[in-house]
């Protein structure tokens, strides 16, 4: 007999001498981690929970970023049978809970200490009213550029430390026929290089203002066209078969040698880590020029279910979730960095531990900001018309002057 059957049996024993017959913890998880890199670190979640008597039932629902994770949920929920956990992001935390929706998980986290074991501006995310209502599994960092080295060694370049720097590579690149970027043409995609853009061209205060406080000044700015000048640059740096491509192929272009860049969160990593390589030799790692820190947390949260083994599977995943040995492994698969402080990372790669570096100062210094494209920064009626309006101009040849002053009127227009 396995230790794992000899430990549930022992429990069970346990229970039915006093009286009572736990229930067996179980879980459905709606998540949207699909790819290669994704679905290694969600088997870790799913391994952990039933080695410690869970039952799983998986709901992936595919698509980068999470958008038709979240139209699948909303449809769950609506037909009056949410699943249990859920993987989310940001302010739809606060906006479930408004819908009066979320399990509270206070027990939980009183009973292992959270508020000592996550940093105040994390924590803070996790929580209703006070109190926690979702638990964090991880820290992505969306700033990066990812680089295929003999790619830069050809045109003889470096990894650019700024803007100029990167459209003169790029276009080194593309004179020899080397497609410089390697991009998927869906609007979170778009969108992700937006959050890059503004805070390189803008600048960490101006980045705020305009996708933070979501000012009408700072979104109808001459900076705003500036950072439009940028993204009509990086449209001409992407191949021609680039539309609704998914974010993990673009990372494969990298890794294969058909492109020389990628703006993209760490979860590009997780494919990197997936597919045998590393950091230095296989591909390179660095922030995009811009020297702030984007942050991007997935959190579970757990929605409101009948039946004592759902809300027993509940409170299992979510004491799993932050444990050292979950945040350590699930890590090492996802590519971001563990959301719980003082997790050892001496197993972590070279652009994990410069993300953990960077992310202290940033929270040190007021650089620490949200991301907008993955529903960080503000709530989603308005990160959808931000998006609208970069993915229009993207995909179109609408000028940088009208793109901001359709950025000014898309925000009035949700407000
Ligand atoms: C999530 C990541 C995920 C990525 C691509 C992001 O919004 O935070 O966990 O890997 O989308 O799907």
């Amino acid at each position: 007999m396995s230790l794992k059957k000899i430990l549930i049996g022992a429990a069970l024993a346990t229970s039915l001498m006093a009286g009572t017959v736990a229930a067996e913890p179980k879980v459905e998880v709606l998540h949207w981690w699909t790819s290669g890199g994704e679905a290694a670190a969600v088997k870790v979640l799913m391994d952990e929970f039933t080695a410690n008597g869970g039952t799983w039932t998986d709901m992936p629902v595919a698509g980068g970023g999470g958008e038709a994770a979240m139209t699948a949920l909303r449809a769950r929920v609506l037909s009056g049978n949410a699943p249990s956990a859920v993987q989310i992001q940001g302010p739809a935390i606060q906006e479930w809970h408004e819908e009066d929706a979320l399990s509270d998980l206070s027990d939980v986290a009183s009973a292992e200490g959270w508020d000592a074991l996550l940093p105040e501006a994390i924590a803070k995310i996790q929580k209703c009213e006070g109190k926690f209502c979702a638990v964090p599994v991880n820290i992505h960092r969306v700033d990066w550029m990812w680089a295929n080295p003999a790619l830069l060694a050809k045109a003889g370049v470096s990894m650019p430390q700024t803007w100029a720097e990167f459209n003169d590579a790029a276009d080194k690149l593309k004179a020899m026929g080397i497609t410089p970027l390697g991009h998927g043409g869906q609007p979170w995609q778009d969108a992700t290089i937006f959050d890059a853009v503004v805070l390189g061209i803008g600048g960490v205060e101006f980045y705020k203002k305009a996708l933070m406080d979501l000012d009408l000044d700072a979104l109808g700015s001459d900076t705003m066209v500036a950072v439009f000048d940028q993204m009509r640059k990086m449209r001409g740096y992407v191949d021609d078969n680039f539309a609704g491509r998914d974010w993990n192929l673009a990372t494969a272009m990298i890794m294969n040698g058909e492109a020389a860049f990628q703006i993209m969160g760490d979860w590009a990593k997780g494919e990197f880590t997936n597919a045998n390589k590393t950091p230095g030799n296989d591909y390179l790692c660095a922030p995009t020029p811009g020297g702030a820190f984007i942050y991007n947390v997935d959190s579970f949260t757990m929605f409101k279910v009948d039946g004592d083994d759902k809300k027993a599977g509940q409170k299992l995943l979510a004491k799993l979730i932050m444990g050292e040995k979950f945040q350590t492994a699930f890590n090492l698969s996802k590519g971001s960095i563990p959301a719980r402080l003082g997790t050892d990372l001496s197993a972590f790669d070279y652009c994990s531990r410069r993300s953990s570096y960077d992310l202290n100062i940033a929270a040190s210094n007021g650089s620490l900001v949200p991301s907008h494209a993955h529903g960080m920064a503000v709530r989603g009626v308005f990160s959808g018309a931000v998006t609208d309006v970069v993915t229009n101009h993207f995909n179109s040849d609408m000028s940088s002057q009208d793109a901001a002053k359709a950025l000014v009127a898309a925000i009035k227009n949700a407000e």
